[in-house]
């Protein structure tokens, strides 16, 4: 008997694993796993959301002007050369769709998010790994990757799980010394938690195939509401509106995401406690041997003896209700990921994993 055969390459997507949000047994759980902000979104942001309830039965916009025009004022950058998709996932996989298929590649770094071989694989193209170095994006390792195959280099700065950066010297030296065929996506999803970063903006502006994405999943505390978004040369972002469906993003989303990026106020609120708190954590795990690389973004990355170390931690966390991340899955079995909660979720982090250490909790 026939039956329906996928396209080659789907079966072989590993699906996505999200950060876990319950522990069997534990009522009251605090979840650092999965990078959100522990304040929550701007409460102008809640009330428009709330508004847009009594509108619920119109079509939304299918340009997102307002919402672009509201990111062009932000981030000083040109409306017509921004889109918007459900989530940057959503963008990062028009990038893929339009621009890859069977026979290209996709290089990404080894400890890079784990939906970048997903989307590849999405778009028939095969997903190419490419060394890091002491966890950090390593430009000559990618540079030394490149075939006539490779059609995108998928770069996160700052890194996720990893933390690190590399410098707007060495993203520069990456563009430079791709062919002009290749697009490098340079994705921001934490940019907002580097004070003074532009995300790649500047790279955009100097070069025609280099893309650079952002969320409002994370600084913005709306991951709910998927909203994330491109910016691009013309051309390119021409191309990207061929492959987005014209009623991708809800009104509720796309309002929510509007009031959201005008609050300043809010969002220097939110960087500022994570930057403090985020310090804290740090200092106060490395006094009990617990260390992590200087994160730029709302998580760190704190690194144990050994596999079995950092899975026993995990486990005892858990029962003392605080769900973190495992990384095997990054290449990085020996650490744990934790988000920068507030004061009271990483004053009970640090609480457990002393006890966790033999010291006095
Ligand atoms: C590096 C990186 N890129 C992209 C995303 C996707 O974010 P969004 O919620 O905008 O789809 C995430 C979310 O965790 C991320 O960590």
């Amino acid at each position: 008997m026939t039956k329906p055969i996928p396209q080659p390459g789907i079966m072989d997507i590993a699906l996505y694993q999200g950060g876990q949000s319950h522990v069997a047994g534990v009522a009251e759980v605090i979840k650092l796993s999965s990078n959100e902000n522990p304040f929550g979104p701007s409460p102008k942001a809640i009330e428009a959301a709330r508004e847009s309830a009594t509108t619920l039965h119109r079509y939304p916009s299918t340009d997102h002007a307002s919402l672009r025009a509201a990111i062009s004022r932000r981030h000083g950058l040109d409306a017509e050369r921004i889109i918007c998709g459900v989530g940057s996932d959503e963008v990062l996989q028009f990038v893929a769709q339009a621009y890859t298929g069977p026979g290209d590649e996709i290089i990404y770094t080894e400890h890079g998010f784990s939906m970048y071989p997903i989307i590849a694989r999405m778009a028939g193209a095969t997903p190419v790994i490419v060394p890091e170095r002491d966890r950090q994006v390593d430009v000559d390792h990618i540079l030394a990757a490149v075939t006539d195959k490779t059609r995108i280099v998928f770069v996160t700065n700052p890194g996720n799980p990893t933390s690190t950066m590399i410098s707007d010297t060495e993203l520069e030296r990456l563009a430079g010394g791709l062919p002009g065929n290749c697009l490098m996506v340079l994705d921001g999803a934490y940019a907002e938690f580097v004070d003074g970063f532009d995300g790649g903006a500047g790279l955009v502006d100097q070069f025609p195939n280099v893309i650079m994405t952002r969320t409002f999943s994370k600084v913005y505390g709306l991951g709910g509401m998927r909203v994330g978004w491109g910016y691009a040369a013309q051309e390119i972002i021409d191309v990207l509106n061929r492959v987005r469906q014209p009623f991708n993003l809800s009104l509720t989303a796309l309002a929510a995401a509007e009031a959201a990026v005008q609050d300043e106020e809010y969002l220097q609120f939110c960087q500022s406690e994570n930057v403090r708190l985020r310090v804290w954590l740090s200092a106060e795990l490395a006094k009990i041997g617990v260390l992590s690389d200087p994160s730029c973004t709302n998580f760190i990355l704190a690194r144990f003896v050994d596999r079995a170390e950092a899975e026993a931690c995990d486990d005892y966390l858990k029962t003392q209700g605080l769900i973190v991340r495992r990384v095997a899955g990054y290449n990085l079995p020996n650490a744990l990921r934790i988000t920068v909660g507030d004061e009271g979720a990483c004053g009970r982090v640090v609480a457990a994993i002393t006890a966790f250490k033999g010291g006095a909790a």
